[in-house]
């Protein structure tokens, strides 16, 4: 013995893989081999006992992985936090170890019941004593972590796991002396990653590679200048032996099948108390609430998840099921987040779910003012497709211009206050912008279940379709198409020159003639090839009535373009009847508005296209304002351009080839969008077919 470092160990008289509890025991139950794990455990023993004192747990029949002691709790000087195992095949192990500590002289602390936390194995203390390194995601809660900083009196910095083999933070994290670390950065989520980066500087940081982390490399004991392992490659055998570490390995492969290691089957019990250090803890808490079809609609699977995939963890504290068919379900759920960065990034998106603060918790937004025009405050909230309201001066009030991207800018005017939804660019001095992510909460209209289950209109299922759908969804279109022309209504379609390529172009032409749409937005090349079409009869040099490239016709487009330019724009052609059909003919001829938003590879431009990015955007938003159903044909620069100023409510269809474009386009977590993934010449032709059956005398006899 050459310290005064002391262990607690359980020998593996009773040891066995049982039951599977984590990923190593699955295929293992019964395929170890009890001499072999004594004969190992005894070597691990001896080695340890080189070095330090080792005390002994008398194992415990029917308790397997007892022998695990470093889960038995966490020690701090005097005081222990004892182990509240998530799994109920360790919890008889709790009285067993409560048991020792006690008798032992140490003060332990018991964690609310419920609150699972398992000791060491999750929680390790930086070798200097200078703070607590706590694990989360598969076995603790980040709700313990508050509690280990207030009675261990230190400061607690929580990093969440997220690969499920390495689910005790001892299994992929290990602090040696001298603030050296040896890790497995790909066991972490960046967040934690980048904690870890900032507290240990590079050289003193020893990432190993899944090589190594598989073998329990970072399950290691550390005795001053000693590191005790199952096995290490010689690559990180040479890193540890650089920084002065002697690494002994001491195979322990029976207890890998278990899922653990050297780290495992120890628990440190002297551990000093640096008294320059003091309890905090970043890990807060939010209780917020739903309504609504949370178990229908998938809203309370869709909040849980997104709450731990991004790094917090939660308590549902309250949950109660609508019991009517149409009743809604309310639930009251604990948030918690190892930073307010954390927490803001996962209300942010509870908000767009629908949650709102208790109402005893409810306070007002909170607000910054703009310092620099086109400039927001840092921390200013991101806002959304859904209808929006901020809290202020303890009232709610709505916001006005609902796009998403923006910021929300609150302003005092004569008639009161006004909060609107603003680009960046167009904030002002003397306004001031909601920051972080209070008093803000999105108005989700529950829909019935009725209506989401039989709603005609399969909007209702977002989504992208397949081939064997797109009838269906024409149908459906044409249907919508109808209705909203003669109600008044407005239609906006957004295209791309793939539309004239694929043959498109006579039946947008139609669509525009028979005032289905209320405007175009596009770009130069969609207007240059249709008029290519039209006053060539070629769509990029090929013949579109023989599918052939005609001789020179990739040159085509210039000479459209320098038409146009000569009769100063695309009306003025037409009006002097250089150009006599197709999409901008009919545009013009039936007084439909259309915007064409220049870009960097446009030939040209045309006189109309507008290069002034800035302004094309204004313009597109002004058509847009109002519309009931926009169409995006086959352009994904102009659609998404038109998708995100778009609020939630508008009936998108997205028409694309590509189904990546579909999938960014119709995946808004809204109903009203629905993605096609076909031919968009195909599917107007379809269309239009679909909009002469309605229109067909025989109609009334089948509806
Ligand atoms: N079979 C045990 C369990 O899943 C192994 C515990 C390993 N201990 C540790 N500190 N990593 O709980």
């Amino acid at each position: 013995m050459a310290s005064d470092i002391r262990f607690l160990m359980c020998a593996p008289d009773h040891y066995d893989v049982d039951y599977v509890i984590n990923p190593w025991m699955e295929g293992n139950i019964h395929k170890s081999s009890r001499d072999r794990a004594v004969e190992q455990w005894q070597k691990l023993y001896q080695v340890l006992k080189d070095h330090a004192t080792v005390d002994l747990i008398p194992p415990q029949k029917g308790w397997p992985d007892m022998v695990f002691t470093a889960n038995a709790g966490l020690v701090l000087g005097t005081n222990v936090v004892l182990s509240r195992f998530l799994h109920k095949e360790r919890q008889g192990e709790e009285p067993y170890f409560q048991e020792w500590f006690e008798q032992n002289g140490f003060t332990v602390y018991n964690l609310p019941k419920d609150l699972p936390f398992e000791g060491a194995g999750d929680a390790l203390l930086d070798r200097a004593g200078r703070w607590l390194w706590a694990g989360y995601g598969f076995r603790s809660e980040l709700d313990s972590h508050p509690y280990l900083a207030k009675w261990l009196d230190i400061e607690v910095l929580s990093l969440r796991l997220i690969d499920e083999r390495f689910y005790h933070l001892d299994t992929c994290f290990c602090p040696l002396a001298n603030g050296y670390l040896i890790y497995y950065p790909g066991a972490f989520d960046s967040y934690s990653n980048r904690l870890i980066e900032m507290r240990v500087p590079p050289e003193k940081r020893i990432a190993i590679a899944e090589a190594d982390a598989v073998n329990f490399a970072c399950n290691a004991v550390n005795i001053e200048e000693i590191v005790v392992m199952n096995k290490a490659s010689d690559d990180l055998r040479a890193k540890l032996n650089a920084v002065g570490f002697q690494v002994i390995e001491t195979p322990l492969t029976e207890f890998l099948k278990a899922g653990g290691a050297a780290k495992c089957l120890t628990l440190r019990v002297t551990e000093p108390i640096d008294e320059q250090v003091h309890a905090s803890v970043y890990v807060e808490s939010r209780v917020i609430q739903m309504r609504g079809h949370l178990l229908d609609a998938g809203i309370i699977n869709r909040a849980l998840d997104l709450i731990v995939d991004n790094g917090g963890s939660f308590q549902v504290l309250n949950f109660n099921l609508g019991e009517q068919r149409q009743s809604t379900s309310t639930a009251e759920v604990r948030v918690s987040a190892p930073s307010h960065q954390v927490m803001e990034e996962i209300i942010s998106h509870l908000i767009d779910l629908g949650a709102v603060d208790l109402p005893e918790d409810e306070r007002d937004a909170k607000l910054e003012p703009v310092t620099k025009d086109g400039v927001a405050p840092d921390d200013f909230y991101v806002t959304t497709i859904y209808p929006t309201e901020v809290r202020i001066d303890g009232v709610w009030v709505k916001v006005e211009n609902q796009r998403m991207d923006g910021a929300i800018a609150v302003k005092q005017t004569p008639n009161g206050i006004t909060a609107r939804c603003k680009l960046l660019r167009d904030l002002e001095i003397g306004e001031q912008v909601v920051v972080d992510v209070f008093g803000i909460r999105t108005i989700r209209k529950p829909e019935s279940r009725e209506k989401r289950n039989s709603e005609e209109f399969s909007f209702m299922s977002a989504g992208v379709s397949s081939e064997r759908r797109v009838e269906l969804i024409v149908e459906q279109v044409a249907w919508e198409l109808r209705k909203i022309r003669d109600t008044g209504g407005k239609v906006i379609v957004s295209a791309g020159p793939v539309v004239i390529h694929t043959g498109g172009g006579e039946h947008l032409a139609r669509l525009i003639r028979e005032g289905y749409v209320q405007a175009l937005l596009g770009g130069n090349a969609i207007a240059v090839h249709d008029m290519e079409q039209s006053i060539m009869g070629t769509s990029l040099g090929v013949d579109m009535k023989r599918g052939v490239a005609v001789r020179g016709g990739h040159r085509h487009h210039l000479k459209v373009i320098n038409t146009i330019r000569r009769y100063g724009s695309i009306a003025q052609a037409v009006e002097a009847g250089v150009i006599t059909s197709g999409i901008m003919y009919e545009c013009v001829k039936n007084h439909v508005p259309f915007v064409l938003a220049g870009s960097i590879r446009d030939d040209g431009p045309l006189p109309d296209t507008q290069m002034d990015l800035i302004k094309a955007q204004t313009e597109y938003a002004q058509h847009i304002r109002g519309a009931e159903m926009i169409l995006m044909l086959s352009s994904m620069l102009h659609s998404i351009g038109v998708g995100n100023m778009t609020p939630a409510g508008v009936k998108m269809v997205c028409v694309d080839i590509n189904p990546a474009v579909v999938t960014k386009l119709s995946d808004r977590g809204s109903v009203e969008s629905v993605g096609v993934v076909t031919d968009v010449g195909l599917f107007l032709s379809l269309l239009t077919q679909q909009l002469d059956k309605l229109t067909s005398p025989y109609l009334g006899k089948t509806n």
